[in-house]
């Protein structure tokens, strides 16, 4: 991760987690950033001051004016100084504050006025991040773009275990890597005549609706036993989030997962093929497009007992009935709205990938091909090739946050060129 002459302004607020803070300044420094840090007064008992001024080489902000000699500490010159903005550990009290623009400390007044990219690693104990509340007032920051890294699962400081934990200082720095990617520094910035809040860019899908579907179909044999695939939902998930912090309205369709709904995103959980069917045409009916990353069962039981199979001696015979193509079927219906597919195929990729382009009405299909190391069902990393009608582009293996970041561009690029709805 390369931060060479980035300004960076690290926001820590009073939690556990401000012990990592330290980490994160260290990793953000080493990529070439320079750090600033502005402090709550309770994030003062977590870390000390002195640690962070030290390994910023730079001042500490805590007040509004520094009571020895009285000089302003003025958030807005903080604000115009960075290129992004990243508050982590960020408490569910700050969080709360920053959705409802409370202005009561210098952190929170900075970030009233900052013009960079925003971002939160919230931190919290299990029971007040599942709060609504606290989703709502992630979704409200999340809805103004604000980028969030959500919290990891793991031992909190109160002992439970949970979802909570600030992540971890290596992924909010490679978070912010991937915020300012492309983005101009805020000395350029200020060298144009008043900058709107956001750059114009920044949410390329507001006032869009999309679709996207994620994760594998369960199709039940009988009350305990049901016919899946190995999908863990994560491409899925990360392509919601990454249209959401495009400025889109998504609805994601959701086959079982492990993974919370990326925030400002709208879940319908969905068991089966049927189920997925119904919902996704539903959701697709006043939406603008649809990315169909789900892995649907092909198959489905004939009949589903209603009482558990026993086993017998011989074989036992399923016979499985085809379910419905969601994708053929949205494709069937788009106009001129956006589909995009994906194919997953282990022998002739582009040219199975191509058929199923046109028999689905796909505007551009993503293609993993199994033979590639790191891509694939359940890692982090994902090697594709985007599929149009008139040409691909094959990414270097990434992280799916990575590839969703670029499929989102894709579409945003296409969102453009179509007529407004
Ligand atoms: N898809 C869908 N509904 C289905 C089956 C597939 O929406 N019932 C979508 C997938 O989400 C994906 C695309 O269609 O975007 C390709 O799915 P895939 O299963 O690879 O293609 P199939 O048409 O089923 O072809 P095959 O099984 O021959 O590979």
């Amino acid at each position: 991760m390369d931060l060479q002459g980035r300004r960076i302004l690290l926001g820590i607020t009073g939690g556990i987690a401000a012990y990592k803070s330290a980490a994160l300044c260290r990793l953000l420094k080493t990529a070439g950033a320079e750090v600033r840090v502005v402090m709550t007064e309770h994030a003062k008992q977590f870390i000390t001051p002195l640690t962070m001024a030290t390994l910023s080489k730079n001042p500490i902000l805590v007040e509004f004016f520094d009571p020895e000699n009285g000089a302003w500490n003025s958030h807005v010159s903080l604000g115009e100084w960075a290129d992004c903005f990243v508050i982590a550990p960020a408490t569910a009290n700050t969080l709360a504050k920053m959705a409802a623009g409370i202005a009561d400390n210098l952190l929170l007044t900075t970030y009233l006025s900052a013009r960079c990219p925003v971002a939160v690693a919230p931190t919290m104990d299990l029971d007040m991040y599942a709060h609504p509340a606290t989703r709502q007032n992630l979704a409200t920051l999340a809805a103004r773009g604000v980028g969030i890294v959500e919290a990891g699962d793991g031992e909190l400081a109160s002992g439970l275990r949970g979802k909570g934990r600030m992540a971890e200082p290596e992924t909010i720095a490679a978070f912010v890597g991937e915020l300012l990617a492309g983005k101009g520094t805020a000395a350029e910035r200020q060298s144009v005549d008043s900058v709107p809040a956001e750059a114009p860019d920044s949410r390329p899908l507001a006032g869009k609706r999309f679709v996207v579907t994620a994760g594998a179909t369960i199709e039940a044999i009988d009350p305990v036993r049901f016919l899946s695939n190995h999908s863990s939902g994560k491409m899925g998930y990360a392509i919601a989030e990454q249209l959401a912090r495009r400025g889109a309205a998504v609805t994601l369709v959701s086959g079982r997962t492990a993974l919370d709904a990326p925030a400002g995103v709208t879940r319908i959980d969905i068991l089966s093929a049927e189920e997925m069917y119904e919902a996704t045409v539903a959701a697709f009916a006043d939406a603008d497009g649809a990315v169909m990353c789900a892995a649907v069962a092909d198959y489905t039981p004939c009949e589903v007992a209603d009482r558990k199979l026993k086993k017998g001696d011989g074989e036992l015979m399923i016979r499985l009935r085809r379910t419905r193509d969601i994708a053929a079927e949205l494709g069937a219906r788009k106009g001129d709205r956006l589909l995009v597919g994906f194919a997953l195929e282990t022998d002739a990729e582009r040219e199975h990938a191509r058929e199923k382009l046109e028999r689905k009405n796909f505007d551009f299909i993503v293609l993993n091909s199994l033979r590639d190391a790191g891509a694939g069902f359940r890692g982090d990393t994902n090697k594709v090739t985007l599929i149009d009608r008139t040409a691909s582009e094959e990414l270097p293996l990434l992280s799916k946050r990575e590839v969703a970041a670029r499929i989102a561009d894709k579409i945003a690029g296409l969102a453009a060129m179509r007529p407004a709805r």
